[in-house]
């Protein structure tokens, strides 16, 4: 796809590797629907792509409500005219043994890495099979794929998102050209392990940071363009990214 003048709308913008996408993005000449909760966060992003000569729009949306979502897309909408690639970046991970039952914990994973993801990609779906064009980029991960202890429901959330993806390209890439990319990354710098509360996992990961190089976000976003500019025929449906000195 032609990054220039398309429009993207990218989820989880405040922070990590969605603002690290967002910066990409924009950087190649698209224009970017920066989404999260944290609007004070996005505002500063926005002042980095206006410092840049790029365009952007702040949403302020929680993917977990199909109100704000469907707002936030009007919102891109009535701005920009279209939608032409979504990035559904927003997640979150707490990391804790299943026999100490933080039945909350595992709630709000389902409700923001499932049902947000569905509620953004069904809002996004309803423009891009109108226009019979598009991208949409879902960020699984290593844990899409892989088990570990600790992990339980982060793992089968992500699994979840990388199973919808797949099927969603079967669905809608042949009938709609609509193309649908699974991203995997291993470890990343970014804030996603802060909100672990358990302390033994806390420090587990923390302990990780010892003995490899995490990526960088902006690593993952120059692999998100990579997929993006794959000529038309061609669709990315899976990227696996690792530090290269990661043993699991
Ligand atoms: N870091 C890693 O090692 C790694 C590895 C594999 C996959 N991933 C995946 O990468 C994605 C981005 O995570 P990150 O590592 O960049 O972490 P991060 O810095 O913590 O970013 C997470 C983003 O999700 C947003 N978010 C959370 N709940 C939301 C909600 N209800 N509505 C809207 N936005 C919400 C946050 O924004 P607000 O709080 O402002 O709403 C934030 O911008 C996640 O899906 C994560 O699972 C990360």
């Amino acid at each position: 796809m032609e990054l220039q003048g398309a429009v993207a709308l990218v989820t989880g913008a405040s922070s990590g590797i969605g603002a690290a996408t967002a910066l990409a993005l924009a950087a190649k000449g698209a224009k970017v629907g920066l989404a999260a909760r944290r609007t004070g966060r996005l505002q500063e992003l926005q002042q980095k792509i206006n410092e840049m000569g790029g365009e952007s729009l702040i949403i302020t949306m929680d993917i977990v409500s199909k109100d704000s979502v469907q707002k936030g897309m009007d919102h891109l909408i009535d701005a920009f005219g279209k939608i032409d690639i979504l990035v559904n970046n927003a997640g979150i991970m707490l990391v804790s043994d299943v026999e100490r039952l933080k039945t909350e914990e595992w709630e709000r994973m389902i409700d923001v890495n499932i049902k947000g993801v569905l509620n953004v990609t069904a809002s996004a779906l309803t423009h891009l099979m109108k226009q019979q064009s598009g991208h949409i980029i879902n960020i699984s991960s290593i844990a899409g794929r892989k088990l570990f202890k600790g992990y339980s429901v982060y793992c089968a959330t992500k699994h979840a998102v990388s199973a919808f993806s797949d099927i969603l390209r079967m669905e809608i890439a042949p009938s709609h050209n609509i193309r649908v990319t699974s991203i995997q990354p291993g470890a990343v710098e970014t804030e996603l392990s802060q909100h672990t509360t358990d302390e033994k996992y806390k420090a587990g990961m923390q302990a990780n940071r010892g003995h490899m190089t995490f990526l960088a976000p902006a690593e993952i976003a120059n692999s998100i363009i990579f997929v993006l500019e794959a000529p038309n025929h061609v669709d990315v449906s899976e990227l696996f990214i690792l530090p290269a000195d990661q043993a699991w």
